[in-house]
C-alpha cells in the first residue's frame, strides 16, 4: 500500500479543547495502526506527543491548524520511543514559551540521538502533577508500556486520560471510535498489539497487577485517547482495563511469522504487477 492509499483524517475534537490529532499506518488488507497524539488548547497549550517520523509533515500541518506555536507553553512527551517524537525537533523550536514535561531517562536516552534544550525541561514521575494554567494535569504509569520512560497524562479538567501504548487496536480507516470498529477487529488486535507491546505480561503476579490497573482505572476517565487504539467512552474503558487485567500471567499472543510476510511480499507483488499493467498503453490494433 502507498502512502498515497492511506485514509487521513482532520483532528477530532473528543471534550472541550481538546482534540485527536490522527495518523494511519498501512497494517495489513483494510487494517491500519493509529498513531495519534493530543493537542490540549486551554489557556496554556499542550502538545501531548509529537507523531512518528513518518507523519511529521502532516503531523505539524494538523497541530499548527489549531494552535499558534507561539501560544504553546507546554509539550507533553510520553516517552522516548520514535512514533512519538516524530515533530519534537519542530514543536521545541517552532514553540519557544513551551517547556517539555518529560523525565531524567527519556533525557539521557533522547541525548544519545540529538541534543535538548536542558533549560527548558522539566522532570515528572507518575504522581506528580504540573498546573497549565486553565487545568491541572496529573501523570501517571499507563497499564501497558513498551518503555521504561513511559507516562500517560490525565486532564483533571476534562477527564480525558492520554493512555500512550495501552489499549492498542487496529482500525479500518478514518474511524477513531471503539464503537466504529468491527469487534472481531478490535477483540483480535487488542489481544495481539497489548501483548506484543507488553511480553512481559506473562509474568506478572494477576494481584499485585490489578493494583497498579486499579490505580489508573480509579481516575474514572471520561475519555481515553492512545496513541495506537480507538478512543474510549462509556463501558468501553471499563472493558478496556478488564482486558488488560485479564493479560496477567497469561500466555503472549503469537505474532504473525515468515508465512504471513511470504504472503504480504506476494500480494504487494500482484499489486505492483496490477499497477505496471494499468500503466502500459496498449498497442493499438
Ligand atoms: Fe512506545
Ligand atoms: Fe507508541
Amino acid at each position: 500500500m502507498t502512502s498515497s492509499q492511506i485514509p487521513m483524517s482532520d483532528p477530532v475534537l473528543i471534550a472541550p479543547e481538546t482534540w485527536l490529532i490522527p495518523n494511519l499506518a498501512a497494517a495489513g488488507p483494510s487494517q491500519f495502526l493509529p498513531v495519534n497524539s493530543l493537542l490540549i488548547r486551554g489557556s496554556e497549550p499542550i502538545i501531548v506527543d509529537t507523531g512518528a517520523p513518518i507523519h511529521r509533515q502532516r503531523w505539524l500541518d494538523l497541530v499548527f491548524s489549531l494552535v499558534d506555536p507561539e501560544d504553546v507553553r507546554w509539550i507533553f512527551l510520553s516517552h522516548d520511543d520514535s512514533d512519538h517524537i516524530g515533530g519534537l525537533a519542530d514543536a521545541l523550536a517552532m514553540c519557544p514559551s513551551a517547556t517539555m514535561v518529560t523525565n531524567f531517562f527519556a533525557t539521557e536516552r533522547l541525548s544519545l540521538e540529538r541534543s535538548l534544550p536542558i533549560k527548558r525541561l522539566r522532570w515528572l514521575e507518575p504522581g506528580d502533577s504540573f498546573l497549565a494554567g486553565d487545568r491541572q494535569m496529573r501523570l501517571v504509569l499507563p497499564p501497558i508500556f513498551d518503555g521504561p520512560t513511559t507516562r500517560g497524562l490525565f486532564d483533571e479538567r476534562t477527564g480525558v486520560l492520554w493512555g500512550v501504548d495501552s489499549f492498542a487496536a487496529m482500525t479500518t480507516g478514518s474511524v477513531h471510535h471503539r464503537d466504529d470498529i468491527p469487534e472481531d477487529l478490535y477483540d483480535e488486535s487488542f489481544a495481539l498489539l497489548n501483548s506484543l507491546v507488553s511480553p512481559w505480561h506473562q509474568w506478572l503476579d494477576p494481584a499485585r497487577y490489578q493494583r497498579h490497573v486499579d490505580s489508573v482505572a480509579d481516575l474514572h476517565p471520561d475519555t481515553v485517547a492512545t496513541a495506537h487504539g480507538p478512543l474510549l467512552t462509556g463501558d468501553a474503558i471499563g472493558d478496556a482495563f478488564n482486558r488488560v487485567r485479564s493479560m496477567a500471567a497469561a500466555s503472549c499472543v503469537t505474532p504473525p511469522g515468515q508465512s504471513a510476510l511470504d504472503e504480504l511480499i506476494a500480494a504487494m507483488s500482484v499489486d505492483q504487477e496490477a499497477a505496471r499493467t494499468q500503466s502500459t498503453p496498449r498497442a493499438s490494433a
